[in-house]
């Protein structure tokens, strides 16, 4: 079903989706969006993965971006702004992407138009995942994931059944993000108020925005977003 509207938006608009996930750290974008990405097909594209892959490749965009990131602040438009279009331009992003974590200030929002404009798309839908900050420590503190397929896990909300073992792939080597500690929690959570919070009134104005309660469990915030997608993507 989801499927088919998509190549149905495709294929009379010649558009593909561009869904934005709005959100505070530990909201659930990433979450969400692995789980989207298999519904409808799209695209997760995560600034914060393709920044920490450039962090450990040791590209100059990584080692710049590095100390803001451990420090919990927004790594400058300009790297972000590179990084984005060279992975607009793969081609796997053909049927749309899902965008985790990006825009994140209103000149990435305008870049972004920019950029979508020249391909003849727009953005399909943003949506804000609506999150109490005071339960997001808790919720980044205890995640890690599996360094061999990226599957995420919680010591409180979401074990492997096996201790140590991924439930999707079988690897044993588990990893934590540099950046989660309540100390730079508390700075993303500053970083996120000041300078993305604002975006919500953004795309408000253009008349693409929804929201979510994403203190729900996880299954229900899934089951909203998808009803979001669809009517979105439909109604294009
Ligand atoms: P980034 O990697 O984007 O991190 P973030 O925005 O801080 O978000 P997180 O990945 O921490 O949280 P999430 O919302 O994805 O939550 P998750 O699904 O993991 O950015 C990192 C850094 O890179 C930034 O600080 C910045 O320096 C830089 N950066 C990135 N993009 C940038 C940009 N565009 N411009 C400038 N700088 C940029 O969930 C968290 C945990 O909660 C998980 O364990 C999950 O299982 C659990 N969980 C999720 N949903 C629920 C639920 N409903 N109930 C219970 N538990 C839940």
């Amino acid at each position: 079903m989801a499927e088919t509207l998509i190549e149905r938006a495709s294929e009379t608009e010649n558009r593909a989706a561009v869904v934005i996930l709005l959100g505070p750290p530990g909201a659930g974008k990433g979450t969400q969006a692995r789980r989207l990405e298999e519904a409808f097909g799209l695209v997760q594209l995560s600034t914060g993965d393709l920044l920490r892959a450039a962090v450990s490749q040791g590209t100059d965009a990584g080692k710049r971006a590095k100390a803001v990131m451990d420090a919990g602040g927004l790594v400058s438009d300009d790297i972000v702004l590179a990084i984005l279009e060279d992975r607009l331009a793969q081609p796997d992003v053909i049927k749309g992407v899902i965008l985790d974590g990006f825009p994140r200030t209103e000149a990435q929002a305008d870049a972004l138009d920019a950029m979508l404009a020249a391909r003849g798309q727009k953005v399909n839908a943003a949506v804000s995942l609506d999150v109490d900050d005071a339960a997001m420590v808790e919720r980044i503190s205890g995640r890690y994931t599996c360094g061999g397929c990226g599957e995420g896990y919680h010591d409180s909300f979401k074990q492997p059944a096996k201790a140590g073992v991924c439930d999707n792939c079988g690897g044993t080597e588990m990893k934590r993000r540099a950046d989660d500690n309540a100390e730079t929690v508390g700075e993303r959570l500053r970083a996120y108020h000041a300078q993305t919070a604002p975006l919500i009134a953004f795309y408000k104005g253009r008349g693409c925005l929804s929201s979510v309660d994403a203190m729900a469990a996880i299954d229900e915030v899934e089951t909203d977003l998808q009803q979001i997608i669809r009517d979105a993507i439909g109604a294009t």
